[in-house]
């Protein structure tokens, strides 16, 4: 049995669709609110807080294989509560900036929890994707509501990923062999700069969507409330303020892994548009 964490979110959603279109076996999806949760027939949904890692025992009885998704609670007993049920295989989601900018808070925080699964005994994947085509749904309250959508570094172009894709690597660490101790660097097909996403948003809805580029002081205090001002200077440098060579390399894992090539941004924003209408 695989449990997947995360199994409401952009990841997990399409990973149980894919499990189960390839009969991976019985799958669990873990949410703090089954009720909820719209699984694909057949999944089991299980409750379970990450941030409370006593709540896990259920939901990790029976699992052989599990699907992490990191920093939502306090990973090294997360990780030790997997190995006391019995899991064998763990694939975590860390991210890029482990690699590209490890001097940031978050970065340092999942190469913490990168180091905590590599020493835990269990076998382990590692996915490292860079910034999500998901993150631009939090232009959608503006877009529908026909309003200027306001985002800074407009012309840094990064190779954004579709969650999809990260599933689809994820699938194959977990159903596939000769994924054991990889460590994968994920990205989109190609760089695309917010003032591109924007105009293939607004090509998928057919109409204009107004957009104006602001400062990054501008931005930093619209994110500060929301992630608290370390976060937020981080997701800026991360974006557009300190990017580096390493951060803005497009990569082929997508495709050495599954065999199909990584969607691009204009797929996910024709997938998505009912989000910003
Ligand atoms: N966005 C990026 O650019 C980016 C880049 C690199 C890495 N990442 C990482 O990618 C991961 C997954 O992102 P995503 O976009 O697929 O997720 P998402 O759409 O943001 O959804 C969050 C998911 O986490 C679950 N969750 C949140 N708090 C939880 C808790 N306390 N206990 C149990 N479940 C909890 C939610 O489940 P319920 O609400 O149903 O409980 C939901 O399924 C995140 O951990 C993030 O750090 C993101």
């Amino acid at each position: 049995m695989m449990l997947v964490t995360g199994a409401t979110g952009n990841i997990g959603r399409a990973l149980l669709t894919e499990l189960q279109a390839c009969d991976a076996g019985p799958l669990r999806g873990l949410t703090r609110d089954p009720a909820r949760a719209a699984f694909p027939e057949g999944v089991e949904a299980v409750a379970g807080d990450l941030a409370r890692p006593a709540s896990l025992k259920s939901a990790l009885a029976g699992a052989s294989s599990l699907f992490l998704v990191s920093r939502l609670g306090p990973d090294a007993d997360i990780l030790e509560a997997a190995r006391q049920a019995g899991v064998a295989h763990v694939v975590l989601v860390s991210s890029i900036t482990a690699r590209t900018h490890p001097h940031l808070g978050p970065a340092r925080e999942n190469l913490a929890v990168e180091r905590l699964l590599k020493d835990s005994g269990m076998a382990w994947t590692i996915l490292r994707p860079t910034q999500f085509a998901s993150n631009t749904l939090m232009w959608a309250p503006a877009v529908r509501a026909h309003e200027v959508v306001h985002a800074p570094y407009a012309d840094t172009a990064l190779p954004t990923i579709h969650p999809a894709d990260i599933a689809s690597v994820a699938r194959a660490a977990l159903t596939e062999p000769g994924h054991h101790g990889g460590t994968y660097a994920l990205t989109g097909p190609e760089p695309i700069t917010p003032r591109q996403q924007i105009a293939a948003i607004a090509t998928a809805l057919g109409r204009d969507v107004p957009f104006t580029e602001i400062s990054r002081g501008q931005a930093h205090a619209q994110l500060a409330p929301l992630f608290g001002p370390e976060a937020a200077d981080a997701v800026l440098d991360v974006t557009g303020g300190d990017v580096n060579g390493e951060l803005l390399t497009v990569r082929d894992t997508v495709s050495r892994v599954t065999g199909t090539p990584a969607r691009t941004f204009r797929q996910w924003a024709v997938e998505n548009a009912g989000a910003f209408r």
